[in-house]
């Protein structure tokens, strides 16, 4: 993509998640300049140099960082991947309170010197930590919002392109809801270019079983979890999703991408931070009012938005 002139993301947070956001918003040209911002001194700068002596063989962004609050001023995009991350079997709920505490020192300092920036928080959990951090800075919810189900909907895509032999952009499949276990998949609304994704059948690709699809959500919902078990985290898909939601909000670009914000009155929902297909740009995300769900999804989006209802206040207690 042509880098948009004097764009600038800063990622919080050199670990594994972070360092390869910036490595993909580095060889994708998501902005022209990227920071790396973390506490951690010799790790982010080992990280920035390591990823800037490759500059040569990637596009034209530039890579900075250390772990100066300074190196954040100017951006228009900040997405935060610091935190504690999941252990092997560990939910990505049971991060919340040690990740609360970290995105509450931090969001002040961040807004002083990026006051202006679409936050975009990856770090877990995600839906939760964003309402919480839209709360404590009284941000409009579209300049706060969670990466949420963009990085679901891509494992969903890879699934059903897989088994349909199709290109996975040709899916056009949403998960929604949680970024986390209570997330499914928008079946009612889910096709093949053209085709409702139970009716699609090419050679060798014979119609897909409800209980096929059944079972593609299983494995979408329970993907990270099999990544963590055998790597000890998931950095690569995640990188890349962040990568590409910077991309849509420096481009201006009204893409429509499943993140989390906070709602008001979706469905009768309000208060929660879930993902839904929203329309992302400059200003941010936008949820699209016109999303509609079956009775039985609609049941389900209310269960993920009561799961982590509950989780926020627990939090604020
Ligand atoms: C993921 O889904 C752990 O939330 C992270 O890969």
């Amino acid at each position: 993509m042509s880098v948009i002139e004097n764009s600038k993301v800063t990622v919080v947070g050199a670990g594994s998640v972070g360092s390869s956001t910036a490595y993909a918003a580095l060889i994708r040209g998501s902005a022209r300049h990227i920071a790396l911002y973390d506490i951690a001194t010799e790790k982010t700068e080992a990280e920035v140099l390591d990823l800037a002596h490759g500059t040569q063989f990637t596009g034209s962004s530039d890579i900075t960082g250390g772990s100066d609050i300074s190196v954040v001023e100017g951006s228009h995009v900040v997405v935060i991947t610091a935190g504690a991350k999941q252990k092997p079997g560990q939910t990505r709920i049971e991060l919340a309170g040690t990740n609360a505490n970290i995105l509450k020192t931090m969001m002040p300092q961040l807004l002083e010197v990026a006051p202006d920036a679409v936050f975009v928080i990856v770090t877990n959990p995600c839906d939760v930590l964003t309402v919480l951090a839209q709360e404590s800075t009284g941000l409009p919810p579209e300049r706060i919002f969670a990466a949420g189900t963009v990085l679901d909907t891509s494992r969903l895509r890879w699934k059903l392109a897989q088994r349909a032999g199709v290109s996975s952009r040709s899916v056009h499949a949403y998960i929604v809801g949680e970024h986390g276990d209570t997330e499914f998949p928008l079946w009612s609304k889910a096709f093949i270019g053209t085709v409702p994704i139970l009716d699609w059948e090419t050679e060798g690709h014979p119609p897909m079983t409800v209980d096929e699809l059944d079972q593609i959500a299983v494995d979408v919902r329970d993907a990270a979890y099999k990544v963590i078990q055998g790597k000890g985290a998931t950095n690569y898909a995640i990188g890349l999703s962040s990568a590409r939601i910077v991309e849509a909000i420096l481009s201006d670009e009204n893409a429509v991408m499943p993140v989390s914000t906070v709602l008001d009155d979706f469905h009768g929902v309000s208060g929660v931070a879930l993902s839904v297909p929203s329309i992302v740009n400059s200003r941010g995300a936008v949820p699209i009012r016109g999303t509609q769900f079956s009775p039985s999804e609609l049941g389900l989006f209310r269960r993920s938005a009561d799961a982590l209802r509950s989780v926020a206040n627990d939090l604020r207690a």
